[in-house]
């Protein structure tokens, strides 16, 4: 079991002001931030960082949304990252999202669901190493 997950706090969030209180609940969550970055994907990069969902009927719509503005990008550290992070985030779907999740909170729809958690280990460490090369990570 790995302790590192990775996150992006998407444009939908970004646009809303709910930044702030995103990082703030997940520091509090007892997550320490290892690296983190202000950016903007290029529809090109957003395709390739969700390729896995090429197939899918809602992956056009994805790549145009995670391309459409700025994002927080950020690897963070806990024991149980991956799985811990998941519970935080909640649910894809904001509606099925429990109380207090961050999804629950600030995501509008299951398209614009305001963060991103990664699913495995092994996805955690090659999405962290898209965006981040070892020296940005302390
Ligand atoms: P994420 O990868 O962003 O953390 O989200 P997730 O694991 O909870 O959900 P996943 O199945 O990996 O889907 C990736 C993202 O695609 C968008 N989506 N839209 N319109 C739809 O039915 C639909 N389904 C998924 C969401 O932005 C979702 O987070
Ligand atoms: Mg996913």
């Amino acid at each position: 079991m790995s302790n590192r997950t990775f996150t992006m706090i998407k444009p939908d969030a970004m646009r809303n002001g709910h930044a702030g209180a995103i990082l703030d609940k997940i520091i509090k969550a007892g997550f320490r931030v290892v690296a983190l970055k202000q950016t903007k994907l290029t529809e090109e990069k957003a395709g390739q960082f969700y390729e896995v969902h090429k197939e899918r009927p809602f992956y056009g719509e994805l790549v145009q949304f995670m391309s459409s503005g700025v994002i927080i990008a950020a690897i963070l550290e806990k024991e149980n990252a991956v799985a811990d992070f998941r519970t935080l985030i909640g649910a894809t779907n904001p509606a099925q999202a429990d109380e207090g999740t961050i999804r629950k909170m600030f995501a509008t729809s299951v398209g614009e669901n305001a963060v991103h958690g990664s699913d495995s280990d092994e996805n955690a460490q090659i999405e962290g190493s898209f965006f981040f090369s070892g020296l940005e990570q302390f």
